[in-house]
């Protein structure tokens, strides 16, 4: 019997803080159906068609199911050319929960990244960053930039327990800027989560650490705020004095180490399309405005239509959440735990945003240059039409310079969890068809790439067996 005389224990369990109102039905496919569809798409899950997806954890971008508050602020959209009132509430909800002070809209993160890495990257410079991001380091390469990875060597390893995987290596920017000298490294690009790590967070005593490193030399630091709100959960987790503090004032003051940010608003802010540069330094801001309307739309629009601009508006009001975040990541955690009590190899801890297969130990007899998590992913996607994503090779590409594939530690898979779109059986479904294929690992071949796009190959590249 519980003693009623003590105070209650905070609830333990992450039930979702919402119900379902509208549904989307799925169609059930046969194997057959599915083996033909994967090889259509030349085994790579980038190329199918929704429609024969059954459960679709591709990526957690543009994914997300809206509220009925956002829904309803689609109907206030205010769709003037200049100075929409809906990108007044945007402007106001960045600064209210992100901090920063100037803000432009942009079709979406890249669209950001774009212009941020064209105002302040001159050939020759040097970007350091925690992990590169695929869209992130080609828009800094495209600017005449070199991407430098200074986080610490326990991302690059899948089972290193470390609870901030995401850190950066101190050591290693000193070196960097000992190198190449301070005027050559014109930001730091900090991700939070580190997404290719896994959806691994940086600890917020790392963040200011290179704040204070970087504030000596003059280098700014540029936040990919892309899932600084689950980074935000993992400090509330895990690190010494933030237990108690909301996740409002933990990204408010994450964000305050920084000097602006690029943002998917299509992740954390619970829209299916949208994103935005924001900057405290006028004068950058200024150069900004004048570059958005060449790439993006007007500065209160920035490509995106008023309606979208009051959902990002209100879907960043709602990701900040204690209720909310604790669900989304209480979600992922579900399904990375169910894997692990199975002994089926992941990366850990799990991350915010996915769980993360480990493809090197899951199948240890394919070489890398056959891509073993491609062959995975197109393997669940036949087993049981479920919809992954490769974050290996494949993904990696080639270094600019010389013309060789990167050869990165990490041979993922990427199950993304959306925001509010599953249920707890089908993470159940999708543990169950993980461990069925883990069952038959053996009979498991690699692949061979027949067709490789220029840039970002892993979105277009075509497979075949071996
Ligand atoms: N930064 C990070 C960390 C991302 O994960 C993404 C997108 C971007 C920037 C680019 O934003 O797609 O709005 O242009 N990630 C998606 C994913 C594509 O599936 O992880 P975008």
């Amino acid at each position: 019997m519980a003693d009623v005389t003590q105070p209650r224990p905070r609830r333990r369990y992450w039930a979702e803080p919402y119900k379902i109102k509208v549904v989307e039905p799925l169609k059930i496919t046969t194997r057959t159906e599915r083996e033909q569809a994967i090889a259509q798409a030349g085994y790579n899950t980038f190329l199918l068609r929704s429609n024969d997806v059954y459960i679709d954890l591709l990526t957690d971008s543009g994914t997300s199911a809206m509220s009925d508050y956002q829904w309803a602020g689609m109907m206030l959209g205010d769709e003037a050319y200049a100075g929409s009132k809906n990108f007044y509430n945007l402007e106001a909800a960045v600064q209210k929960y992100y901090g920063y002070r100037y803000v432009l809209p942009t079709h979406q993160g890249r669209g950001a990244e774009h212009i941020l890495s064209k105002m302040l990257i001159k050939p020759g410079d040097y970007i350091p960053g925690n992990m590169y991001f695929t869209t992130t380091r080609l828009h800094q390469e495209l600017a005449g930039g070199t991407f430098v990875d200074v986080i610490i060597d326990e991302a690059h390893d899948a089972t290193s327990l470390h609870p901030f995987k995401g850190n950066v290596d101190l050591q290693k920017l000193t070196d960097l800027i000992q190198q190449v000298g301070a005027e050559r490294i014109p930001y730091i690009s900090i991700a939070g989560t580190v997404n290719m790590a896994g959806g691994q967070p940086i600890a917020m005593a790392n963040l200011r650490a290179v704040r204070e490193i970087t504030q000596k030399h003059g280098i700014r630091v540029i936040l990919d705020a892309t899932r600084a709100v689950e980074n935000a959960y993992f400090i509330q987790q895990r690190e010494a004095g933030y237990q108690n503090k909301p996740i409002a004032s933990i990204l408010r003051e994450f964000c305050s180490y920084t000097d602006g940010c690029t943002m998917s608003g299509k992740k954390d802010a619970l829209v299916n399309i949208g994103g935005w540069l924001a900057l405290n330094d006028f004068d950058f801001y200024e150069e900004a405005r004048n570059i958005v309307v060449i790439y993006e739309g007007l500065h209160t629009y920035g490509g995106m239509a008023g309606r979208d601009m009051e959902a990002m508006a209100r879907g960043i009001e709602e990701s900040v959440q204690d209720d909310h975040i604790r669900a989304r990541v209480g979600q992922v955690e579900y399904l990375g735990q169910k894997l692990l009590n199975w002994n089926i190899p992941i990366v850990v801890p799990i991350g915010g945003h996915a769980v993360y297969l480990d493809a090197k130990r899951f199948l240890p007899h394919i070489p890398q240059e056959q891509f073993p998590a491609q062959r995975l992913a197109a393997e669940l996607y036949v087993e049981a039409g479920i919809r992954a994503m490769e974050r290996g090779i494949v993904s990696a590409g080639r270094d600019k310079h010389t013309g060789k594939n990167y050869y990165p530690e990490l041979e993922l898979v990427r199950l993304t969890i959306p925001r509010r779109v599953y249920t707890q059986a089908h993470m159940d479904l999708t543990a169950e068809t993980v461990e069925e294929v883990y069952y038959n690992r053996d009979r498991l071949g690699g692949l061979k790439m027949v067709y490789e796009p220029k840039y970002l190959r892993f979105f277009q590249a075509r497979f075949e067996l071996l």
